[in-house]
């Protein structure tokens, strides 16, 4: 008789939600942040899909502890990429760089973290291929400026303008970041 009722006790106790208390509740849900909240495009480009890098650049960005708040896969159309480009339309290879993102679908990607934008130029590498470090998306997977398999915002204004042209702010999800190492413990 008094096993059963351990028994049940341990039950009800491994079943239950637990209490953590207001102030560990409030911490984990708050959605508070102890960075100012900073985020990125980041698009692998079509020769990034065919050559199936989507998952090693997920998988770079989720290692380094960055949070991936939006993504899909999309051919581009032409309004967007006209509009993501404009400031390159006078430079020679304009056309050739429209119609190489036009090629095949691209996987645009929000990423969420402390200075991601500047982290995450570093992680893709120099534009130019031939000039890009090692250990580097590019200097890893890109022999070739015209085929640098990623993109990724310049800066904290240029992202925020590219994540507007690329998203709709309903599919960009604000979940909670429970078990960042930055997050406050
Ligand atoms: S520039 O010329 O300094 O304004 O260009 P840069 O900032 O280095 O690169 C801007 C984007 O243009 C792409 N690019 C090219 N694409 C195809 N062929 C050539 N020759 C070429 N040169 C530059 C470059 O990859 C940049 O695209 P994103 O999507 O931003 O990486």
């Amino acid at each position: 008789m008094s096993s059963l009722w351990v028994r049940a006790a341990l039950r009800g106790l491994l079943c239950s939600p637990l209490d953590l208390g207001p102030s560990l509740c409030a911490r984990a849900n708050s959605g508070g942040y102890p960075w100012p909240r900073e985020r990125t495009l980041v698009a692998v480009k079509p020769d990034g899909v065919q050559r199936r890098l989507v998952g090693d650049v997920i998988r770079r960005f989720e290692r380094r502890g960055y949070k991936l708040v939006g993504m899909k896969m999309l051919q581009a159309p032409e309004c967007v990429l006209a509009q993501h480009y404009k400031d390159l339309r006078t430079k020679p290879f304009y056309p050739a760089l429209i119609s190489y993102m036009r090629s095949g679908p691209v996987v645009a990607m929000v990423w969420e973290g402390p200075d991601v934008v500047c982290a995450s130029r570093a992680m893709i590498g120099h534009t130019d291929s031939a000039a890009a470090a090692p250990g580097t998306i590019r200097g890893d997977f890109s022999m070739h400026i015209s085929r640098n398999v990623i993109h990724a915002s310049d800066s904290v204004e240029g992202a925020q303008r590219e994540i507007q042209l690329w998203f709709q702010s309903s599919e960009l999800l604000d979940w909670p970041d429970l078990h960042s190492p930055a997050h406050p413990a």
